[in-house]
C-alpha cells in the first residue's frame, strides 16, 4: 500500500476546493513504477507493456503511460478510439477482444492494431472480410486445473481462449493465410502476488512456443503473457518484486526459448492493475452515522464510484486523515445506493469517525472509476491527477444529471 502522495492537510484543501468524492492519481508514481517494471525485462530488447486501457481509461492517465514507452491493450471499440486518441496507432495498439464483432475487427484493421484472437472460429471470418493483419495473436486456454486464481477461475470454466490444439491449427491457419508474424498470449491469473504463479504462466507460454515451432516451423515473434500482476490491498501482502519476476523469466527465456532459436522472441505484458492500481485514492467524506445491529459509517462515495469491495468482497484499506486516535471502533463503510453490498468495508477496525472526516480508500487507481456504473441513478465522481510537478489538475469531472439523462429524449428532463 503506497502513502498518500500529499499530506493529510493537503488532502482536506484538495477537498474543499474540489468537493468530495473523488479519485486522486499520482503521476511520479506512476511513473517511476513503469519504469521500475520496463527495467526488470531490459534483457528482452522486444520487452513491452501494453497498457490494459479497461484499467483506467481516462487519456489524461493514458498519455503519461504513452510517454513513458507503454503501447496500448484495447478490448473494445470505445478502447480502440481512447487509445488512438491518445496518439497509439499501428501495433502499438493490441486489440484483445473476445466475441468480436466484423465490425469491431474492422475497425481494430483500420488503425493497423495487432489482433488477438480469441476463438478459432474468428480466423476465416477475418480472412473473409479482408481484415488480415500484418501481425496476428492467438489467446491461449490451458484448460487444466491448477493455474489460474479465484478472480479468473478455473481455466476450463472461463470463456477466454483456445485450446491447444485450436492454437496449433490456428497456427498454420495463419501461415497458410499468409500472415508472417505470429505471437501468442494468455492471461490466466488476476491479482496474482505469487511469482512462482507468475513464473508458471511464462513457463507454459514458452513451452507452447516450442511445441507451435515444432508443430509448424512457425518462430512465435512475440509472446504476451497477460496482465494479471497482483498489488498488496491489504497491509499484510507484499508487492511482486519486478526485478525478481523479470529475472525468473529470463531464466526460463534462456531455458526453453533461445536454445530453439527463439532468443529474437517479444516478451509483452498487458498490465493495468499492477501500473496504475496502487497509484490511485478514493478520497470521500463522511456524512451520516447509523447505530442499528451494526455500526454505520455513510459516506458520499458510494459503489458506484468503486465496485471492487461489493463485487467480489475485495478489501481496499481504509484511513482516516489526520485521525491520530487508534482504530477502536468497527464499522461498515457504506455508500447511499440501495444495494446492501455497497460497503467499502464491513467490521473494519478503525479510529473514531466524525462526521465531515476524509476517509481515504486505497489502491483505486486500476479497475476502480473505471468499472463505476450509474444504477439508482449515481453519478460518478471526478478524478483528480497530482502531477508530477506538483499541482492538482482536474482530469474528469463528476457526472451531471445531464449526463445521466442525456440519452433520453423526454420532456422534463435536464
Ligand atoms: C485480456 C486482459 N488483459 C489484461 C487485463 C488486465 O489485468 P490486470 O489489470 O489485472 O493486470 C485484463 C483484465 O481484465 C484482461 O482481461
Amino acid at each position: 500500500m503506497k502513502p498518500l502522495p500529499c499530506s493529510e492537510e493537503r488532502l482536506e484543501r484538495i477537498a474543499k476546493r474540489y468537493g468530495t468524492p473523488f479519485h486522486l492519481y499520482d503521476e511520479a508514481g506512476i511513473r517511476e513504477n513503469v519504469r521500475r517494471l520496463q527495467a526488470a525485462f531490459a534483457w528482452n530488447s522486444g520487452f513491452k507493456e501494453y497498457f490494459a486501457v479497461k484499467a483506467n481509461p481516462n487519456p489524461y492517465l493514458l498519455e503519461i503511460l504513452r510517454d513513458e514507452g507503454c503501447a496500448a491493450d484495447c478490448s473494445s471499440p470505445a478502447e480502440l478510439v481512447l487509445a488512438n486518441a491518445v496518439g497509439w496507432s499501428g501495433e502499438e495498439i493490441l486489440f484483445s477482444s473476445n466475441n468480436t464483432t466484423p465490425e469491431e475487427y474492422a475497425q481494430a484493421h483500420r488503425l493497423g492494431a495487432i489482433i488477438n484472437v480469441d476463438d478459432i472460429s474468428h480466423v476465416d471470418g477475418l480472412r473473409a472480410q479482408n481484415t488480415l493483419p500484418d501481425c496476428i495473436c492467438f489467446r491461449y486456454n490451458p484448460g487444466k486445473s491448477g493455474i489460474g486464481n479465484d478472480i479468473i477461475g478455473e481455466p476450463h470454466e472461463a470463456k477466454y481462449g483456445m485450446t491447444r490444439t485450436q492454437i496449433l491449427q490456428a497456427v498454420r491457419w495463419a501461415r497458410e493465410a499468409g500472415i508472417r508474424r505470429i505471437g501468442l498470449h494468455t492471461m490466466v491469473v488476476s491479482n496474482e502476488l505469487s511469482e512462482d504463479a507468475l513464473a508458471a504462466t511464462a513457463e507454459m507460454m514458452f513451452m507452447l512456443a516450442v511445441e507451435v515451432q515444432q508443430d509448424s516451423d512457425v518462430r512465435v515473434e512475440m509472446i504476451d503473457l497477460g496482465g494479471g500482476i497482483g498489488i498488496p490491498y491489504h497491509p499484510s501482502e507484499t508487492a511482486v518484486s519486478y526485478a525478481r519476476y523479470g529475472k525468473r523469466v529470463q531464466t526460463l527465456f534462456e531455458r526453453y526459448l533461445r536454445p530453439q532459436g527463439l532468443g529474437e522472441t517479444a516478451v509483452w505484458l498487458e498490465c493495468g492493475r499492477a501500473i496504475t492500481g496502487p497509484y490511485g485514492w478514493l478520497v470521500t467524506r463522511a456524512i451520516r452515522h447509523k447505530d442499528t445491529y451494526k455500526q454505520y459509517v455513510g459516506v458520499d462515495a458510494s459503489m458506484a464510484d468503486l465496485m471492487r469491495p461489493g463485487m467480489y468482497g475485495a478489501y481496499h484499506h481504509i484511513t482516516v486523515a489526520g485521525a491520530s486516535e487508534p482504530a477502536t471502533q468497527y464499522y461498515d463503510i457504506v455508500g447511499s445506493l440501495c444495494e446492501n453490498n455497497d460497503k467499502f468495508a464491513i467490521n473494519r477496525r478503525l479510529p473514531v469517525i466524525r462526521e465531515g472526516d476524509i476517509l481515504v480508500i486505497h489502491d483505486t487507481g486500476a479497475h476502480g472509476y473505471a468499472m463505476g456504473f450509474n444504477y439508482n441513478g449515481k453519478l460518478r465522481s471526478k478524478e483528480l491527477l497530482l502531477t508530477a510537478e506538483g499541482d492538482v489538475r482536474c482530469i474528469r469531472r463528476a457526472e451531471t444529471l445531464t449526463d445521466y439523462f442525456a440519452t433520453l429524449d423526454y420532456p422534463g428532463l435536464p
